[in-house]
């Protein structure tokens, strides 16, 4: 089994070695891919890996010009998938420097999916210094305006061998990729559909953190919301199979005619981290958040009844996304109308105003770089 952390683990810092790549891309065909990056396929010129193995621990930590990784045919990651991930953003200021926001909370996210995937948690500190030094490295990537710089940490079971069991190598890198506005024109409400012939996890599976396998088998799911013209798919629970979960990559809201709000409880949904700000938020300013089991019978009734005022689904990519219509093989029903709502739409400016530095940041969130 892969070892338990220790408290020095986590505290332990590695020293990256910083060779900057030799022929980074130029000024102007930088400018260029950043005018219309889309999302995830322009990348920056660095990468952070560090390297494990149960002789070394964690070792040999360096920022360096991104390339391909050599990988075995038989390297464990290529057969039994024992890999993990994240996703945070570097935000430019207005005053040109740059905001992380939470990284902290990757980290030990990070460290919480090796440690259900029977891999070696990486020290929180080394996770947060390799993304630091990529993003100094790499400052020149961070699109201005709405656009970020995505950052996507990750480690891969790199050891030669084809038996089942944890493997004894591992890679861990960061990537980075400048991202534009998610909405041109603001966030247009998206339409869902209810997955009743697939479920995204169970009790006891990997449901609550961040493994390429969760998404591997989602996949099927969010061909068929494509299919039924519609933006998204949201899961309902494995057991019963009423309890809304969550989408393929954002937790959800709902908003109600008394003000209040709810979201799915922990368990089988990932911990979002956006989710956690959005119930601090609510919070600071007087809203009750509630934590509790919803179902979809509950949603259609509320949303024909006009108690359900708003729903919106969030994550680190979107912010808030308001959910404007949701599809099922029973039918279809529309949330205020089909339009985004108020409640959604002032958390949304709440958040990245403080993500990009334009507003206080009470919760001490933001860790500026530059
Ligand atoms: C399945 C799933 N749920 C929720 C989220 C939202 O998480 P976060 O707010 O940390 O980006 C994500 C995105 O990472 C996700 O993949």
């Amino acid at each position: 089994m892969a070892p338990v952390p220790t408290a020095e683990s986590k505290r332990m810092s590695l020293k990256f070695e910083i060779q900057p790549a030799t022929n980074p891309t130029s000024d102007k065909e930088r400018a260029a891919k950043l005018v219309d990056p889309g999302f995830g396929r322009v990348f920056t010129d660095h990468m952070a890996v560090v390297r494990y193995t149960h002789a070394k621990g964690w070792h040999d930590a360096r920022i360096e010009a991104r390339a391909h990784f050599p990988l075995d045919p038989a390297a464990a990651i290529l057969h039994y998938a024992q890999e993990i991930f994240e996703g945070l953003k570097a935000y430019k200021r207005e005053d040109g420097g740059a905001n992380l926001f939470r990284p902290d909370a990757n980290a030990r996210r990070f460290r919480d999916s090796a440690e259900r995937m029977a891999m070696p948690p990486l020290p929180e500190s080394a996770f947060i210094e390799a993304v630091e030094q990529l993003v100094r490295i790499d400052r020149a990537w961070i699109p201005g305006g709405e656009g970020s710089l995505y950052l996507r940490p990750f480690m891969i079971a790199s050891e030669v061998f084809l038996g089942v069991k944890p493997s004894a190598e591992y890679i861990f890198a960061v990537i980075a990729s400048p991202v534009g506005s998610y909405f041109k024109g603001g966030p247009a409400p998206v339409s869902i559909w209810v997955s009743e012939n697939y479920t995204r996890a169970a009790i006891g599976g990997t449901g609550a953190v961040k493994c390429g396998g969760n998404y591997a088998a989602s996949l099927r799911a969010q061909a068929e919301a494509i299919d039924h013209g519609c933006d998204q798919v949201v899961f309902l629970d494995a057991v019963q199979r009423r309890y809304v979960e969550e989408l393929g990559g954002m937790n959800v809201f709902f908003v109600f005619d008394d003000g209040s709000l709810s979201t799915p409880p922990l368990g089988t949904i990932l911990p979002g981290i956006t989710r956690d700000s959005i119930i601090a938020l609510a919070k600071d300013s007087g809203t009750p958040v509630r934590e509790e089991p919803y179902t979809i019978d509950q949603w259609r009734t509320d949303a024909a009844s006009g108690r359900l005022k708003e729903a919106f689904a969030c994550g680190t990519a979107a912010v808030i996304s308001p959910i404007g219509k949701v599809c099922s093989a029973g039918g279809e029903f529309l949330i205020g109308g089909g339009a985004a709502g108020p409640v959604a739409m002032t958390l949304r400016k709440k958040l990245v105003d403080i993500q990009y530095g334009r507003a206080a940041d009470p919760h001490d969130w933001i860790k500026r770089l530059l």
